[in-house]
């Protein structure tokens, strides 16, 4: 597994937008590797999207289980997610790994329901609530070229520079 490098804001190539998935082999089950890897060897990493090391296709890995008291399906790997359902709204603090200096509060659905396939191909379907809803939401927003500082309501008041 390799580590691979991870594009920072003001990268222009962040704001791309990712195609879909439509070739799935042992290549593609490397690259998830590779990408899982990358996730984890960032501080607090709990969620990638290739878009995020320069591939542009849809798929975001997100895994939320080492965060306390909340409950998650763990590892997820979501290739094409579409969020079908989604309900409520809270806000909450978001960092990303390829805006190191800040986090911001974004509200983000409370709940939704993603349709997705796995790095095999297979569709899945997911219910998340809460932390792990709000994971997946950040991730997908990478395959369209959003990134959380799209999302704050005012930079003033919603953008912290983090404590070095
Ligand atoms: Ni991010």
């Amino acid at each position: 597994m390799a580590v691979l490098k991870i594009l920072v804001y003001p990268d222009p190539r962040l704001a791309r937008v990712s195609q879909a998935v439509t070739v799935f082999d042992k290549e593609l089950c490397k690259f998830v590797d590779d990408l899982e890897a990358t996730m984890r060897a960032g501080p607090g990493g709990v969620g990638i999207a290739a878009s995020q090391v320069d591939v542009l296709q849809r798929i975001v890995i997100v895994d939320v289980s080492s965060k306390p008291k909340i409950s998650s399906h763990g590892r997820l790997v979501l290739v094409n997610p579409q969020i079908v359902v989604s309900e409520g709204s809270l806000v909450g603090r978001e960092g990303c790994m390829s805006v190191p200096d800040y986090t911001g509060n974004v509200v983000r659905a409370r709940t939704i329901q993603v349709v997705a396939q796995d790095e095999f191909g297979e569709r899945q379907e997911y219910l998340c609530e809460g932390y792990e809803a709000r994971a997946v939401q950040h991730e997908i927003d990478h395959l369209d070229g959003l990134l959380f500082l799209d999302r704050l309501v005012s930079r003033r008041r919603d953008l912290f520079r983090r404590k070095t």
